[in-house]
């Protein structure tokens, strides 16, 4: 889908532009738009308002031909509920929806957005949530199928009205929500595809092209290179699996050489069977979505590189799978994680916490402004927050406390929201080991809490957050597929520290 920005020294001169399919909104109680008002010259949208064939509830939608003066082939009314002054989020993102659900039925091969901004929200905020919602619907994950469904009908092409005021920042706004989008697409390419394909070579291999695409610096660490770093935590976890372990770091130097570096370490478990303490059989291909925190850093990078973000942003990547075998860990084995801590392994399905733990002590060497991981990290988050929110951890100190406003702000304003949870010494108490430093779970209660307790003894020389995205990573069910979260969150954080 090919974007642009379209001006208009005023919305009324919308009549006279030839496309397809020009976009407006309309509200309840048959108001009008200022766009849908200037395409109303004969009083067609007045009376199809009138008619009642549609509401105006946020989703309602009603495609007119044959407008009177109107240039456009077709007027596609999109109803924004039923506040004129204050458009709500909510309802812009249900409009901008049942939108591309209409226009991918139409034969309009163009068509033109004249929606209005929220309140409270600027052209950037419209610009960019239609750009995702647009490329969210026409997105297929029909790479592994031997035929493609072809769609003979939807747009190709759309203009996005903006005044002449606004169009400088409009067309900013509209390359780097592309850009957003395509790592969205990468981020949930990455995820969807099948383990025996996804693998820790495989990741590797699409950290390099991004590193070529877009001139980062790439660095892929072997498992020989691993043992000398004293990785056991981490190599612990590959034991079972013939897939050889990759440690991946990319690194996108866009800010002032001295600048420290922002680190996102994702989680790249491209398998999670449990390992010995193996998990059941219903529903364990999701596992293969265990490397969603690192397909997240990779589309994220993705973003910023294509938008050429001004900031030094490195992403730190351990990933193996985790298999069951004759070599694999046992439930009891003691490990020394490259921290020099030890820890007693009571279960080897808490993994993610494992490699991770070692990756958070690499990254120490970076001298980091912050580090954010991402991990599909707990079961115990998903029953906590549903697939609504992220679960955001950090400690709770005053730089903290500023980190973890940022990275809330991002989810807010790209709806691709997290949600604060407690790190508190009380929990700590569950890690503890008889016969080593910790263990590596803390018992049922509290699970995703214990978890980030754990990671959290391995990052005290910086300022840190961690997001556990088990349950907003991926969707089950008919709807199973990934989401591309949370890359909109975590590129609109680098973007605003960037600014
Ligand atoms: N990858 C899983 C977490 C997970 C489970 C994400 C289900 C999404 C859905 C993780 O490695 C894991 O297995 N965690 C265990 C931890 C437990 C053994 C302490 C869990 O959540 O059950
Ligand atoms: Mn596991
Ligand atoms: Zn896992």
């Amino acid at each position: 889908m090919d974007f642009s920005i379209k001006t208009f020294d005023a919305k009324s001169t919308l009549n006279t532009s030839k496309t397809g399919c020009v976009v407006v909104g309309v509200f309840e109680n048959k108001k009008l738009s200022v766009a849908a008002t200037a395409l109303d010259k004969k009083g067609d949208i007045s009376a199809a308002l009138k008619s009642g064939d549609i509401t105006g509830k946020a989703g309602s939608f009603l495609v007119l031909r044959n407008v009177g003066d109107v240039a456009a082939e077709r007027v596609l009314l999109v109803g924004l509920g039923n506040d004129v002054e204050k458009i709500t989020e909510k309802s812009f993102i249900q409009a901008t929806q049942a939108a591309a659900r209409a226009l991918s039925t139409l034969a309009a091969g163009d068509a033109i957005f004249a929606l209005p901004d929220v309140a409270g929200r600027d052209t950037a905020w419209t610009i960019r949530t239609t750009v995702l919602a647009l490329r969210e619907s026409i997105f297929r994950a029909d790479g592994m199928k031997s035929k493609k469904e072809v769609s003979t009908t939807g747009v190709k092409k759309v203009a996005l009205a903006v005044t002449a005021a606004e169009a400088a920042a409009a067309k900013v706004a509209l390359m780097q929500s592309v850009a957003m989008a395509n790592g969205v697409d990468l981020t949930k390419d990455l995820g969807n595809l099948p383990p025996n394909i996804c693998t820790p070579t495989f990741l590797a291999n699409s950290a390099r092209q991004i590193a070529t695409d877009y001139k980062m610096g790439i660095e892929v660490l072997e498992r020989k290179q691993l043992q000398a770093l004293k990785m056991e935590s981490f190599l612990s976890v590959t034991n079972g699996s013939v897939e050889p372990p990759k440690f991946i770091v990319l690194k996108h130097m866009g800010g002032k050489a001295k600048d420290a570096p922002t680190v996102l370490v994702g989680k790249g478990i491209t398998f999670d069977s449990g390992g010995i303490s193996l998990k059941g059989g219903l529903g364990m291909d999701e596992m293969k979505y265990d490397m969603g925190g690192a397909a997240s850093v990779l589309g994220t990078m993705r973003a910023i590189g294509e938008m050429k973000l001004k900031l030094n942003v490195i992403a730190v990547i351990p990933s193996c799978e985790n298999m069951p075998s004759g070599s694999a860990t046992r439930p009891g084995d003691i490990v020394t994680s490259m921290s020099g801590q030890t820890i007693e392994i009571l279960n080897t399905d808490a993994e993610g916490r494992l490699i991770l733990c070692d990756a958070l002590t690499y990254v120490e060497r970076m001298k980091p402004a912050v580090v954010v991981d991402l991990a599909t990290l707990t079961g115990a988050c998903v029953t906590a927050l549903g697939h609504h929110n992220s679960g955001l951890f950090t400690r709770h100190d005053a730089a903290h406390d500023k980190l973890a406003e940022e990275l809330l702000t991002a989810g807010k304003d790209t709806g691709d929201t997290a949600w604060r949870m407690p790190i508190e010494e009380a929990y700590n108490e569950q890690l503890k080991s008889n016969f080593a430093d910790m263990a590596n779970i803390g018992g049922p209660a509290g699970g995703s809490i214990t978890a980030a307790c754990f990671l959290e003894r391995f990052t005290k020389s910086y300022t840190w957050a961690h997001l556990d995205i088990a349950g907003t990573a991926w969707k089950s069910g008919a709807a199973k597929g990934s989401t591309g979260r949370p890359v909109p969150l975590l590129t609109t954080f680098l973007m605003n520290r960037a600014d």
